[in-house]
């Protein structure tokens, strides 16, 4: 698990033209869904191309403690043998989720309507973080929790054993709370009732409707409101996982700031909850294409190309967009490091509550890089300095946050000088052949 371990630091070098063929790994989301829907199921589900980078394994391992067997075949072929709804047993040990606020926050929903108690920690990233988002509306269900001052992990919950069904509107946009809901709901006798604001990552639904669940979603004055029906036999699936778009993130915004780059990234989910990062930067100017557009497991699907783009503008990103490329702010900074003009990302408190706080961590590496950085609670302003403009030549702290390591990994290609951060080592909680991939494109990244 990372932040276990001794600092890796990992040094990214300007390179020439990145090209050719990125093929990034599994859509996180969607992994670490199959792999508890799954354990809820009754039967073997049969998932390919499931994401193998830390968090997901840990989510694997969980899983296993709860009762279900999960088998690796290899070659990211895995089979998850489900318990069923309301089936999970006791785990004798302390569930650790790594680095994963989706598998810890995933797995309390699953158990907190369950007779039966558990006790999850982290690494220091993830113990940092508030929990009570996800515990307090558990209670509605009637599971109790006892946890750390603020919320915070270790905290040990008790699932309800007489469990009542809820109706909640979510206060914050955050697909980890509504899907904890939906998964505490599916053990709770009638319906459950879900509401959120601003429309999220939509995967826990999509899946629970493929699983067999009677689930219902309509749009109302409170907002998208999301019904489902407790306590059904969820029935085993064979998933496809797709490849995922905030992975794909890194080698696009790379091509699109290094001259000469033409990149293909192929079979990318282009889900309207998780594509605004795209439409952000082809808004900014950007060459990049969909090729392909086709439908795949009810996803849309397109191969990228992403094409060095030399006259991209900075603008304002709509704050309605945040939730669709919420993880994807780190790189867009990069990118916005390298275009002319100031670019403004509003309405994203929630970054300052990630793996780490997103816009401190970015702001301090980019400040230190030589890029100008305004910031207040919920909003950051990049200032452009244009085309091969950006000095780089600094440290940074990756703060064991793997999105904020490969974004400055993806700085330093494009930077006068080279771009380090201290702890590379978060990366594989994501993206484990991030390194690989990039240097066959071209990229020049070392350690030390
Ligand atoms: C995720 C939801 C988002 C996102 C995270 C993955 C999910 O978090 O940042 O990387 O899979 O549900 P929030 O729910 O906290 O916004």
């Amino acid at each position: 698990m990372s932040g276990h371990g001794t600092p890796t630091p990992m040094t990214s070098h300007r390179c020439g033209p990145l090209s050719g063929v990125a093929e990034v790994p599994g859509d996180k989301s969607i992994s670490h869904r199959s792999l508890i829907l799954g354990a809820m199921a009754i039967g073997e589900t049969k998932i390919s191309g499931l994401l193998e980078g830390e968090d997901v394994l840990d989510t694997a391992k969980a899983m296993q403690a709860f009762g279900a067997e999960v088998v690796n075949h290899g070659g990211g072929e895995w089979s998850v043998f489900g318990v069923g709804v309301g089936g999970f047993a006791e785990p004798g040990n302390v569930i650790d989720c790594g680095n994963s606020g989706t598998g810890v926050r995933l797995i309390m929903g699953a158990m907190a309507t369950q007779p039966i108690t558990a006790t999850f920690t982290g690494d220091a990233s993830l113990n940092g973080r508030p929990m009570a988002r996800v515990t307090d509306p558990l209670a509605l269900f009637g599971a109790q929790t006892v946890g750390r001052k603020g919320g915070r992990l270790p905290m040990t919950i008790v699932g309800a054993a007489d469990p009542v069904p809820v109706r909640y509107v979510v206060p914050v946009p955050s697909a980890q709370v509504k899907s904890a809901m939906l998964l505490a709901g599916l053990n709770a006798p009638g319906k459950t009732v879900v509401i959120e604001k601003e429309a999220t990552r939509d995967h826990s639904e999509r899946m629970l409707a493929g699983f067999g669940a009677e689930i219902t979603i309509e749009n109302t004055e409170e907002g998208r409101e999301i019904t489902l029906t407790g306590q059904p036999e969820l029935k085993p699936r064979v998933i496809a996982v797709p490849r995922d778009p905030s992975s794909a993130a890194f080698p696009v915004c790379a091509a699109i700031i290094t001259p000469g780059s033409d990149v293909l990234v192929p079979g990318i989910g282009l889900n309207p909850t998780r594509a605004g990062l795209f439409t952000t930067l082809r808004d900014m100017g950007a060459d990049l294409t969909y090729e392909n557009e086709r439908e795949e497991g009810g996803e849309p699907v397109a191969d990228l190309r992403a094409k060095y783009s030399p006259n991209m503008k900075g603008i304002e990103v709509p704050p309605a967009r945040a939730a669709s490329m919420i993880d994807e702010y780190p790189v867009l900074s990069v990118v916005a490091a390298h275009a002319t003009g100031k670019t403004m990302m509003a309405g994203v408190k929630e970054l300052r509550v990630k793996e780490s706080d997103r816009i401190d961590a970015m702001a301090k590496g980019l400040r230190a890089c030589g890029v100008t950085v305004d910031e207040g609670e919920d909003w950051w302003q990049v200032t452009g300095l244009g085309p091969e403009g950006v000095p780089g030549g600094a440290t940074c702290a990756s703060q064991l946050d793997h999105r904020i390591a490969m974004a400055f990994m993806v700085l330093g290609m494009a930077a006068q000088n080279p771009v380090t951060v201290d702890d590379g080592g978060p990366i594989s909680t994501s993206f484990p052949i991030f390194e690989p991939l990039m240097g066959a494109l071209g990229a020049k990244l070392s350690h030390g």
